[in-house]
């Protein structure tokens, strides 16, 4: 079995500093919206899910989640341009409070295409919420309401964040080792 662990070069965000800032979203979530609002968190899978885990756990009131599966990168590290929704969302968004919660903005096109295709199902607001940003990497300009952290121009994984489909369950982001990415074209 290959050793995970072996392949990290550094701990780009440890597990507490993580829960921290996580919880402070929280708050600012909450205090941005009524307590009777409605609201509806959506998950962008795969790589939110632990995210959307530990945001929500953290949000002290009342909301519903969902999820909608994104498609845009193959192998590499580097987006293939084309994103497509690859699993549809449960249920209508209509003029529902919706909060998009996305691991990590890297060119933003990912973002813009759903911040697209849910805006056209008339929901009554929108907002974006991200744990990782690399604002470095940006091509299209997305407006984001939450940010946890801005990162360099660095290939990150762990907490969700895959590369090749693995290093998802690593509780902290990481960044590996440049060896890791030899066998992979770009
Ligand atoms: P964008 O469409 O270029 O903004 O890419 C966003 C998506 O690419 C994210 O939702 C991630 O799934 C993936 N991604 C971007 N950067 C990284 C990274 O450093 N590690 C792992 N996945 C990444
Ligand atoms: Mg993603």
């Amino acid at each position: 079995m290959q050793d995970i662990w072996a392949d990290i070069a550094t701990v780009l965000i440890d597990e507490e500093t993580l829960q921290t800032r996580i919880r402070a979203m929280a708050a600012q979530i909450e205090a941005d919206y009524a307590n009777d609002e409605d609201l509806l968190l959506i998950c962008v899978l795969k790589g939110a899910f632990m995210f959307l885990a530990d945001i929500s756990r953290a949000l002290k009131r009342v909301h519903s989640i969902d999820f909608m599966g994104i498609s845009s990168y193959g192998k590499g590290t580097t987006s293939q341009g084309a994103v497509k929704i690859i699993m549809d969302l449960k249920a209508p968004i209509e003029d529902r409070n919706i909060l998009i919660v996305e691991d990590i903005i890297d060119s933003g096109r990912t973002l813009e295409y759903m911040r697209r295709s849910l805006l056209a199902r008339s929901p009554a607001s929108l907002r974006i919420c991200t744990l990782l940003n690399k604002p470095a990497r940006r091509e299209i300009d997305v407006a984001v309401d939450y940010i946890g952290f801005d990162i360099p121009d660095e290939f990150v994984v762990g907490y969700g964040l895959d590369f090749d489909e693995i290093y998802r369950n690593l509780p902290y982001i990481a960044v590996l080792k440049p060896d890791v990415f030899a066998h992979i074209l770009d």
